[in-house]
């Protein structure tokens, strides 16, 4: 019941059409019921002798009636619709909007396929329900009590007699909704399923053609096609079960009926006129009964549509309650006592991490793979909250800043970089940074190298970049990624240096953007490079989540402790 006030509140800003669309279904439906009156005419004037006289009243009716009908249908079918497209675009900018501003750790738990089909194929039944099913519902089942009426009208003995089938059509109806929403409900979490196979398989191309998998992704994928088949069929089995159950009953019905109108014991007095007046109205009712049947998977699907939409719309957003404004940092970073844990089952991450960054100097972060590195600067963004302790910037608990005020003064370089489909230009002037000065952005691109491998591109910084910057190299994407960074210019820089080896060369040139970056700034820096450790003004060697050892390069290796040797093993080739 909820779920349908909540479809409601989609229509209600579009109101305007409903009046218009429901006078035209009214008409219809109005038209419906003159119809069968008309054809008893026919068949009266067909019977009196004196043919000539009005002869040509009930064509001109006929004609009127029907142009009238036609034109109604299509002012009701294309306000619908266009009610219909409205409410999608709503609802389509709603779960987008809510997808940029849901917490990192629901990514995590939810597939992008399924997130993107919810977008595409799950709105798509929400419309067809408004703009379709609303149609039939209405225009036609006015016209079943208008026509009803008429028949009773002709015939209340015969109209008892057909409304004996009444309830037994009713009850199917009752049983088939129900299935209809389940069959829904499994048809969109298929499609969810292709769309996340399609997904990865398509991304992950190279790894495919590689190790052979192109078999397996295909037996992935038929596995999900063929479900989302069976689940169909299902839908459609009921349909057509449910139309041939309801047509066996109305047949069984109208036979009998017109079995006894033969015996004329029991209908005297029933005339030609009537009775073809009370057939015909009979007859038009069975097109709008079938349809109204039909239209219910459609409805029950937009609702099972709305149900998982709904769901998604009240997933909590990032936590920002915090109300203290910031306009520029010094950037003084400081973590007391941070633990985290992500999954329960798997236990802490961060154990007890304390660590203080003074403004503007830099501190190296090194440690084994899976030592909790990234987390750890993850929380500088909130991408995650600490589960105790604090992380502070400027002497403050972040989670007393306003959220956007906190990620105003950091800059992020990660270790995958991502651009998107744009020009090398755009994607170093993103999001907030796109107002920037055209000359802001060129020496942006100047100081992290970009101008470099950009001049030779047949439209310089210009030149799109492909989907997630596939048309760059892995050290130009890098490079985009620091003059982003350098744009921004801000307080505080968390960089986690890429592993992957670049050569000497490269990585000579992205050590020197990073290094015209950092200057100034107060750095985290995951570090993977010897230069990063070495000039670091501290290095913090994470294992196992526990801030272990703490010092500068040249007193962790007098300790020769576990920095020691992780230079000796990591860093010293
Ligand atoms: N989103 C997540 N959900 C659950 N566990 C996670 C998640 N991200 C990381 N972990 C786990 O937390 C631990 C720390 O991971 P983290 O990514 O911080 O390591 P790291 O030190 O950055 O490693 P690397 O050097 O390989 O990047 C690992 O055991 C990892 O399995
Ligand atoms: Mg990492």
């Amino acid at each position: 019941m909820l779920v349908y006030r909540r479809l409601l509140s989609y229509v209600a800003p579009h109101w305007k059409v409903l009046p218009i669309a429901l006078v035209a279904m009214v008409v219809a439906a109005g038209s419906n019921g003159v119809v069968p009156y008309l054809m008893s005419e026919v068949v009266e004037v067909l019977e009196s002798e004196g043919r000539g006289a009005g002869s040509l009243l009930v064509p001109l009716l006929l004609f009127v009636t029907f142009m009238v009908r036609a034109t109604v249908d299509f002012i009701a079918v294309y306000g619908l619709g266009w009610l219909g497209r409205s409410v999608v675009r709503d609802l389509r900018a709603q779960i987008f909007e809510r997808y940029t501003e849901l917490p990192i750790s629901y990514f995590e738990h939810h597939s992008s396929g399924a997130l993107v089909s919810k977008l595409t194929y799950n709105t798509e039944q929400v419309a067809e329900a408004i703009s379709n099913a609303v149609v039939v519902a209405i225009r036609d089942s006015l016209t079943v009590v208008v026509l009803i009426g008429a028949m009773i009208w002709f015939s209340p003995l015969l109209t008892a007699m057909v409304a004996v089938a009444a309830p037994v059509v009713a009850g199917l109806v009752a049983v088939m909704s129900r299935a209809f929403r389940r069959y829904g409900l499994r048809i969109q979490t298929s499609m969810g399923d292709a769309t996340r196979v399609t997904e990865e398989a398509l991304s992950g191309a190279r790894i495919v053609k590689v190790f052979e998998g192109q078999k397996h992704q295909q037996q992935r994928f038929s596995e999900i096609n063929e479900h989302n088949r069976r689940q169909f069929m299902k839908l459609v089995a009921t349909r057509a079960g449910g139309d041939a159950l309801s047509q066996y009953t109305l047949t069984i019905a109208v036979s009998a009926m017109i079995a006894l109108a033969f015996s004329e014991t029991l209908l005297q007095g029933l005339d030609a006129p009537v009775f073809i007046g009370f057939l015909v109205a009979l007859g038009m009712m069975l097109t709008p009964m079938k349809r109204l049947v039909n239209i219910n998977a459609v409805l029950q699907r937009g609702i099972a549509a709305g149900i998982t939409l709904f769901e998604t719309l009240d997933e909590p957003g990032e936590p920002d309650t915090g109300t203290r404004r910031l306009e520029r940092a010094r950037g003084d970073v400081e973590f007391r006592g941070a633990c985290f844990t992500y999954d329960e089952a798997k236990g802490r991450v961060l154990h007890d991490v304390s660590l203080r960054v003074p403004a503007g100097s830099t501190v190296a972060i090194v440690g084994r793979s899976g030592s909790g590195k990234s987390t750890l600067v993850g929380l500088l963004p909130r991408f995650y909250d600490v589960e105790a302790g604090d992380v502070r910037l400027d002497g403050v608990d972040i989670r007393e800043y306003r959220l956007r005020d906190l990620r105003r003064q950091l800059s992020l370089v990660s270790q995958d970089v991502l651009l998107f489909d744009d020009t090398i230009a755009n994607n170093i002037a993103l999001g907030a940074l796109g107002n920037a000065p055209r000359e802001a952005v060129e020496a942006a691109a100047e100081a992290a190298f970009v101008t470099e491998f950009a001049a030779g591109l047949p439209e310089g910084l210009d030149t799109p970049v492909g989907q997630r910057g596939m048309l760059l190299s892995g050290g130009q994407r890098q490079r985009v990624a620091i003059a982003r960074a350098v744009l921004k210019n801000a307080p505080v820089l968390i960089l986690d240096e890429a592993t992957s080896a670049l050569d000497t060369e490269s990585e000579r040139i992205v050590q020197r953007a990073l290094e015209s970056l950092m200057t100034g700034c107060t750095t985290l820096v995951i570090a993977h490079r010897l230069s990063t450790v070495e000039n670091a003004d501290s290095i913090v060697v994470l294992q196992e989540g526990e801030a272990v050892e703490q010092g500068t390069h040249a007193g962790l290796l007098d300790r020769g402790g576990i920095y020691s040797s992780l230079y000796r093993m990591q860093f010293a080739d």
